[in-house]
This record gives C-alpha cells, structure tokens and sequence, in this order.
C-alpha cells in the first residue's frame, strides 16, 4: 500500500497544517434585533443566547462584537407599531435608522454596518412588499418601498443594504435609486437565491412578525437549484455587489453552485433555525455545543461561502482567537 491519507491526520499540527479551510473572525456577521424603546434586553425563547437589543444595550454587545473582530454587523429593527405600508422603515425616526445610526457612530470604523432592507418588519400584514387590492404582494409598488428605504438607510449611515425581501428587479431599483442621490459608493448586498423556509422559524418571534401565510410567491421553491444560480445571475447583473444563499445547511448544493460561478463575493446566512437546532440539541445534551457549532460554520465556508451570516459570531470569533 502506497497511498495512505491517515498519514496527513496523524497529528494535530499536521491536520492543523494541511486543513483546506478556515475560518477568520473577519468572515463572520452578527445579525442583531434592536427594538424599539426602552428597558431592558428581551429574550428571544426559541434563540437562547440571543436577545432583541435598545439602543442602549446595543452599544455593550457593539463593543464585544469589535473587539472579538467580526466583520460587521446586520441589523434588524422591531418597531412598536406596524401599518400596512411599513412607514417605519423609511421613516428617519424609526427604529432601525435610529440603531444604525447608534452602531455607525459606535463602531462604524471597526465593523461594516449593515441594515436589512426588507418591509416585513414594518407591515401589519406582515409580507416583505405592500399588497395589492386582491391581497397579494404587488413587486413593483414593493420597490418604490424599497427604494426609499434605501434612502433612508444611506442617510443613518448604513454601510452595506441587505436587500432580503425577494422582490424582482429590487437591486437595479435600489442601485438607481441610490446612484440618483449620490451614494455610488454605496455597495448592495442581495440575498439572491433566499428560499421559503421553514428555518425562519425562530426569526419570526425574534422580530415579532404578524405574518399569517408564507412567502411562497416570492420567496424560492426550496426543490429548486437551477433557479438559485439563476437568481444569483440576475442579481449581479442587476449590480448586486455581494449575493448571499439563504438558509446554509440546507442549501449547501446551492452555495456551491453560486461560489463556482460568482464573480463578486458569495455569502451565506447560518438563519434562525439552524442555530435553535443546535442550541436545541446541545441543551439536551444529545450534541456537543461547541463541535457542532465550529462544524457547522467551517461547512458553510467549505461550501463555498466567502463569509457567513451566524447568531454565534462573536463566541466563534472568540474561540478563535
Ligand atoms: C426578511 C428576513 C427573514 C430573515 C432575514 N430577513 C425572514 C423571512 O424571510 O421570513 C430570516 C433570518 C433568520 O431566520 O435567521 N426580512
């Protein structure tokens, strides 16, 4: 026998020395709720760990997240009042300009400050667009939305817009919008290829959604991986900046298919559920917690993912270092 691949994994320092990927503080992202008015952080019971945010206790997780040496930060707002357009998306007052203006000023140089530029957070009904008179999303009034979001997201200091909503021809209508005012420089995040899943589970009682029904109409068929690259295409051409793949563990196939293709970075959202299973599993013993977390992550990025979107950031980047 000639060939023996243990050879390579006989030591620690080997196996440390021919590992084909790691993972660096700098490739992760820290979503983070920030919810309106005051009071203390608010727990999130099926995200243990994780908490909606003020924009006071932000500032204490802000410093953490900078000194742990995360790459950014993605946040979400969750407002006291929700109508059927969302106006507190656009709104300088609202809750997620007010916070991004809070991270920007508090560690706008040490980590990429970026905002989710989607209205279900904001709509009573609780849908990604604003509806039509028959009830269903309209796509192209949902990017006049959108477009002023954008705005409105520039003007607090928003440093990356991660476009999540799905709506078609969303990153060209942001671009443009964008471009009209003068941000040119700003870059756009899409979340391309975003299926409908069932992992958003745990998000929805993160950011209090009111949705009733699924986003099946705008959101990908999770059967579909032909349709992922597809979306990812249009995205860039559209001038995306950055695509992401969402959820990750389930959508692997379609990571690698994007990353092998992509010309502009690729990135994947480890979402809501991924992380509940884990915490889940490892609560009751039947995982080992830190294992399955660091096993988790390092796939995603062996799948192809540029820098990935996780609730743990900032312990994995603290484990690294
Ligand atoms: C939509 C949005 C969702 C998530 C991020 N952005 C929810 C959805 O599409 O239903 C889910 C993130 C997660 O589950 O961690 N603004």
């Amino acid at each position: 026998m000639i060939v023996r691949p243990r050879r390579l994994r006989s030591t620690p320092a080997l196996r440390r020395l021919v590992t084909e990927t790691r993972v660096h503080p700098a490739d992760l992202v820290l979503p983070m709720f920030v919810r309106e008015g005051s009071g203390d952080p608010v727990p999130i019971s099926s995200m243990p760990g994780v908490v909606q945010h003020t924009t006071e206790s932000m500032k204490p997780a802000l410093a953490r997240a900078a000194a742990a040496g995360i790459g950014g930060i993605m946040l979400f707002g969750v407002p006291e009042h929700k109508d059927a357009t969302g106006s507190g998306a656009d709104d300088p007052a609202g809750i997620l300009n007010v916070a991004t203006r809070v991270a920007a000023a508090e560690v706008g140089t040490d980590l990429v400050v970026q905002t989710d530029l989607c209205l279900d957070e904001f709509t009573d009904h609780g849908h990604c667009g604003v509806l039509d008179s028959r009830g269903a999303v309209d796509n192209d009034a949902t990017n006049e939305r959108y477009r002023a979001m954008a705005l409105a997201q520039a003007e607090a200091g928003s440093q990356l817009l991660g476009l999540s909503g799905m709506m078609d021809g969303q990153v060209a209508e942001v671009r443009d919008a964008l471009d009209a005012a003068g941000h040119t420089d700003l870059p756009i995040l899409a979340y391309a290829a975003k299926y409908a899943s069932a992992f958003y589970g745990p998000f929805r009682e993160a950011v209090q959604s009111s949705l009733v029904g699924d986003r099946r109409t705008y959101q990908l068929d999770p059967a579909n991986r032909r349709e992922g690259l597809r979306e990812a295409e249009v995205d860039v051409d559209e001038g995306a900046d950055i695509v992401m793949v969402k959820p990750a563990m389930s959508y692997l196939d379609v990571l690698a298919d994007v990353a092998a293709t992509s010309p502009v970075p690729v990135w994947a959202y480890q979402v809501s559920g991924e992380y509940a299973m884990i915490e889940a599993a490892a609560a009751q013993g039947w995982i080992d917690r830190r294992r399955a977390i660091e096993e988790s992550i390092v796939s995603i990025r062996r799948a192809g993912a540029d820098a990935v979107l996780t609730y743990w950031a900032v312990e994995v980047a603290e484990w690294i270092r």
